[in-house]
């Protein structure tokens, strides 16, 4: 694949990682890329950006297609998680003549990661002439950590944007409206709900810096997966500020393990009697559903159940596992309940209970428990206690 003309002054040279299959815990079944751009001005140029490690070779490759890497002035650093920084040595190698900058935040994290690495600051102060092209720069603190930036080149209306914006999607193409508007803006849902979610304050605030800079950005170029250009930003832009905004609805994301069957039919009982009860329903198996796919129903559901049979006293690891993950990404204004079935002993519904409260989720009525298979009896009852959970949902959502 070679480099990719973005716009006048602006270059596609990332790398492609189509075998990614796991980022920290999100499964990444489509992959990814670590986008980096070259801006070229009539004196100097720019590359934003560079590449996790293994793929600083394929980045160089398709820099070399546009000059020979010892021809670059200047490396932005827009944020140094690894992903996008800890090939910077090896780049800074092949670009010995490059000053290299980043945030403030980002000047240390540099170091930090970088045994020392000193490196310059930029701040929405600081305009990078390249000769008629130029880069201004802009903090986005917590979009995705405190160091991240992002650059933007005025005269071809391109933000660089890192992580926001981005997808995990590798391609052969590189534009959205290339791909189609359809996957890309699903793989943007996926993302924002697994990286994102918690950040949605932090994001709306920078997005009105970008727009009060006179940002408009016609090219939105992210650091993983597709370019977003032409009408298709404005639906990017806008579903960002949906899934920020926080508006939730009569939806109940029912999520569980079972081992011997019993909190199964729990769980499909339950979904029975939500649906009965005007509720829209996902349901997840913990042992064979994708947890990245489960948040992504999370974004927009008011309730959430959780299901574990008793084991060791307690919950199923894959049920800890799963909230876990949910409390990292902190869902806000969420009710919630647990539901399970027990041998001798129950824990389980308790130790969820504790784990939803801790994570901000409002337990709002005890949990269903049941010992061994639930006879009719006690179907009938976890139905209507689903149908008092429905309607607390209902409820809140009034
Ligand atoms: Fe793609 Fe926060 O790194």
């Amino acid at each position: 694949m070679r480099a990719v003309i973005v716009s006048d002054h602006v270059t596609w040279v990332g790398a492609v990682d189509w075998n990614l299959r796991d980022f920290h815990g999100y499964d990444t079944p489509r992959g990814s890329t670590y986008n980096a751009y070259l801006v070229r001005g009539a004196d100097k140029t720019a590359l934003i950006d560079t590449v996790k490690t293994p793929f600083v070779p394929e980045l160089l490759s398709r820099i070399s297609e546009v000059l020979d890497p010892a021809g670059i002035d200047v490396i932005v650093v827009n944020h140094v998680e690894p992903d996008h920084n800890s090939g910077l040595r090896d780049v800074i190698a092949a670009c010995p003549n490059a000053r290299v900058v980043a945030s403030v935040p980002g000047v240390r994290g540099v170091a930090e990661y970088h045994d020392g690495l000193v490196v310059e600051p930029v701040g929405a102060d600081d305009v990078i002439d390249l000769g008629g092209v130029t880069l201004r720069f802009m903090g986005a603190p917590m979009v995705h950590w405190p160091d991240s930036m992002f650059t933007y080149c005025p005269e071809d209306d391109v933000l660089m944007c890192n992580d926001a914006f981005g997808q995990h999607l590798a391609s052969a193409e590189r534009f959205a409206d290339e791909v189609g508007a359809d996957l890309a803006l699903e793989e943007l849902k996926v993302y924002y709900a697994n990286i994102l979610m918690p950040l949605g304050a932090q994001i709306a605030k920078v997005m009105e810096k970008v727009s009060a800079a006179g940002w408009t950005s016609a090219t939105v170029a992210p650091s993983h997966g597709v370019i977003w250009r032409g009408d298709i930003v404005a639906e990017a832009l806008a579903a960002y500020e949906r899934w920020g905004s926080g508006v939730l609805r009569d939806k109940v994301v029912v999520a569980y393990s079972t081992m011997w069957g019993s909190t199964d039919e729990l769980a499909r009982t339950v979904a029975d009697s939500l649906i009965a009860s005007g509720m829209d329903v996902e349901l997840f198996d913990l042992a064979v559903s994708s947890i990245a796919h489960i948040m992504v129903e999370i974004l927009d559901a008011r309730g959430i159940l959780v299901g574990s049979p008793t084991l060791h006293h307690g919950m199923l690891f894959r049920v800890a596992g799963f909230l876990q993950y949910m409390g990292g990404l902190r869902p806000a204004g969420r009710l919630g309940a647990s539901f399970g079935s027990y041998g001798w002993s129950s824990g389980a519904t308790k130790q969820i209970d504790d784990r939803l409260a801790e994570i901000g989720v409002d337990v709002v009525q005890d949990p269903y428990t049941q010992k061994f298979r639930p006879t009719a009896a006690e179907l009938a009852a976890a139905s209507e206690w689903a149908a008092a959970f429905a309607a607390r949902v209902k409820a809140a959502g009034a």
